[in-house]
């Protein structure tokens, strides 16, 4: 063979040779199960575009393997939430099943992560047992004692003594009333009158004038997400502001989404929380402006916070075990994982696979004309203290 003739076959079978073997990479199923229509679409969208940022920035591959986001709408309904999570398991053979934007969804679907040993990532729900009700599940969100918790101790700290309660009568609004009351009883503070306003179409006005005849130096209120609004409007149209009571929170109730179409009645507000589209660090302020380039501008809030952290959670995993998809393999990879969020630090605790992070005091305060949830005090490494009942 001539050398030329031996280079024309070697120029000829060379990029055969640099193909990868044949062997198509199965993808990896990730199933998210949120209420993407209904009266909590605004958690299933920020939920959903948190996820999808982390999976578009980091994870369309992972150990070789294409990974495959699968969204299902419950439209917050509890038996859909379970419906879709036995045909995503059966039917689409989902590796991981995600999502969850309340409580009695989760539980709903919990059973289904057990039965078929399907890693279960709470992303949003927040009632401290969710955890409790699967092996399978880890949380990416938050609790409602975890920060509950530090808003009592700051409220007696800084003065407040007498206190109204006012929750959503469910079970995460249940366990701020009580996280409240422990810590600010113990500091010294008393809650003068427990009220619950219904999950469904909510009027706070009755209750609100309670709280104006009950005089107490504060009112604290959780409400989840995207109810905060017409709360804010009642307890300055109530008068509540005007007389000098002042309004303490979780930050479910100033949350990013709907905060800037409060407007006045919202400023000063006081609340703890997680997540605030103003922290300031590098790494936040990077997933502020990607969040808001895929979204239209949009801010992201504390739900879509639980997606991207949930998915880098899915993914870390996935990458630990090289693509392994075995459940058990998946939650042990997950569990004492640790991170830097744009939330802060944050990591896996082992033994509850529930997430410790700091929760931030924060005030409304308005910034380059936008209100915001400004940190102005950090309560740091904190886990969920509902676990040690
Ligand atoms: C839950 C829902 C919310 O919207 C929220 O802000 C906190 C908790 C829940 O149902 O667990």
């Amino acid at each position: 063979m001539t050398l030329r003739l031996a280079r024309t076959v070697l120029a000829a079978v060379l990029p055969f040779l640099a193909l990868p073997p044949a062997v198509a990479q199965e993808p990896v199923k990730v199933g998210l199960i949120l209420p993407m229509t209904g009266p909590f679409a605004s958690t299933g969208r920020q939920v959903e575009a948190g996820a999808r940022l982390y999976w578009n920035q980091h994870c369309q591959t992972v150990a070789g393997r294409p990974v495959e986001l699968i969204v299902r709408d419950d439209a917050a309904e509890a038996a859909s939430s379970r419906r879709l999570a036995q045909e995503l398991v059966v039917r689409e053979r989902v590796h991981v099943l995600a999502g969850f934007g309340l409580t009695p969804l989760a539980f709903s679907a919990a059973p289904v992560a057990t039965q078929s040993k399907t890693p279960m990532v709470v992303m949003a729900a927040a009632t401290s047992s969710i955890t409790e009700k699967s092996p399978y599940i880890v949380r990416s969100s938050f609790t409602l004692p975890q920060v509950a918790a530090p808003m009592g101790e700051w409220a007696a700290a800084n003065g407040l003594k007498r206190v109204v309660t006012l929750v959503t009568d469910y079970a995460p609004g249940l366990d701020a009333e009580a996280w409240f009351k422990k810590t600010f009883e113990a500091g010294g503070g008393a809650v003068v009158e427990s009220l619950r306003a219904p999950l469904q179409n909510p009027d706070f006005s009755a209750f609100l004038q309670r709280v104006r005849d009950a005089k107490p130096d504060a009112l604290f209120v959780f409400v989840p997400s995207g109810v905060g609004s017409s709360l804010m409007k009642q307890f300055e149209t109530r008068g509540l502001k005007e007389a000098g009571i002042k309004l303490i929170a979780t930050g479910d109730v100033t949350d990013d989404d709907i905060l800037n179409d409060m407007g006045p009645a919202a400023r000063d507000t006081i609340t703890t929380h997680h997540y605030s589209a103003a922290h300031e660090s590098p790494e936040n302020k990077a997933y502020v402006e990607a969040f808001g380039a895929a979204n239209g501008g949009a801010r992201p809030n504390f739900m879509s916070i639980g997606g991207y952290d949930g998915m880098r959670l899915i993914c870390a995993a996935l990458e630990q075990t090289k693509g392994n998809t075995d459940g058990d393999a998946l939650l042990a990879a997950m569990k004492g994982m640790q991170w830097e969020s744009p939330r802060g630090p944050v990591a896996i605790d082992p033994d509850t696979r529930d997430i410790v992070q700091s929760v931030y005091v924060r005030r409304v305060e308005e910034r380059d004309g936008q209100l915001y949830n400004v940190e102005f005090d950090r309560f740091d490494k904190v886990a969920d203290p509902g676990k040690a009942n």
